[in-house]
């Protein structure tokens, strides 16, 4: 029928799966995935986390063979999380030449190599009160953590971490972390800055799998508080000029306009965390049959990628790196 009304025909380029994929904008690749994992303190343990079906804390006993999965599927980073034994004040085993961190860097370092392996710098899963840094008057004290986080990160990059992504939200910590790296030796190692962290409800579950939940009170007077856009830009800014090599926004899906921010501000790699919370939301809907599992993690991080990440840490990252084989 003749178009005398003068409208656009925009289902013109929708009209079939070959057309849409010739004009399709954003490409969700398993390059752009960082696949988190905890490693637990012990033998022969492999627990799931409840609140997050899928995700285990493994032993290290049992990483190699997940490591060995993760790098089969094509996915070439993961990001890896301590949970210790001991806990003490200051976090010591953070920063131990033989700490659970540091013990896994090594082993996976040794076993598969072809991994890339990020470090997530915090004290939070090793400190008794569960804060980011050390604690004097019932606030954490920013200076004094700096140094403790600063000989952390040295000590992850001594075992062979690859990449440093420090998470704590003390100020100063990607030039206090940078100095200490450079002092060390380690100029070529890059700093991936969780710039932008909020103070969130959706890292509930992370807190039970890493058992670092705050024994008093919260993480607001150094986590963001999720009303803001304008001080994530400030956040971003002072990492960038304090040496930061990628910019992590956190949590994403809520956060899109200030990952779009993020990447419309700054030229370095943009990073999306798909956190826990996001994590068990889809997997509690998935589980009771009410969404379509695949379909919706694959729009979701689509959607990440189409407000500017470059890179999404996932704990879907397997199951993504499987549906894009299919
Ligand atoms: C450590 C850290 C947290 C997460 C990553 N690093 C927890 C927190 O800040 O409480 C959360 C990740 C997630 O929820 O998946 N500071």
């Amino acid at each position: 029928m003749a178009n005398h009304l003068n409208f656009k025909r925009h289902r013109r380029l929708r009209s079939s799966a070959t057309m849409r994929s010739m004009v399709r904008e954003t490409h969700l690749r398993k390059e752009d995935l960082i696949y988190p994992f905890f490693v637990i303190e012990g033998e022969g343990i492999r627990n799931e986390v409840s609140s997050m079906p899928g995700v285990f804390q493994l032993s290290l006993d049992n990483i190699v063979d997940e490591m060995k999965e993760v790098r089969d599927l094509g996915i070439p980073s993961v990001i890896v999380f301590g949970v210790p034994d001991d806990k003490d004040e200051k976090g010591t085993g953070a920063f131990v030449h033989d700490g659970i961190v540091q013990q896994a860097i090594r082993l996976i370092k040794q076993e598969v190599p072809e991994l890339l392996i990020i470090a997530d710098t915090c004290l939070c899963e090793f400190t008794s009160h569960g804060h980011c840094g050390v604690v004097h008057n019932g606030d954490v004290e920013n200076d004094e953590s700096l140094t403790l986080l600063a000989k952390t990160a040295v000590s992850q990059v001594e075992a062979g971490a690859d990449i440093i992504a420090p998470s704590n939200m003390m100020d100063g910590f990607v030039i206090a972390i940078r100095s200490a790296l450079d002092k060390a030796g380690y100029t070529n190692i890059p700093i991936m800055s969780y710039a932008v962290k909020y103070s969130s409800a959706f890292y509930g579950p992370f807190r039970e799998a890493a058992d670092s939940t705050p024994q008093f009170g919260d993480r607001k007077t150094y986590q963001m508080d999720p009303a803001n856009r304008l001080e994530a830009i400030r956040e971003a800014k002072s990492d960038i000029e304090e040496g930061a090599d990628f910019l992590i926004v956190k949590p994403a899906l809520s956060y899109l306009d200030v990952v779009r921010e993020i990447r419309d501000n700054f030229h370095a790699p943009v990073v999306a965390y798909n956190v826990s919370g996001e994590y068990a939301m889809v997997k509690a809907a998935a589980q009771n049959g009410w969404i379509d599992e695949k379909a919706l993690v694959m729009e979701k991080l689509t959607s990440m990628k189409r407000a500017g990440a470059d890179l999404i840490i996932t704990y879907f990252a397997k199951d993504v790196a499987i549906w894009l084989s299919e």
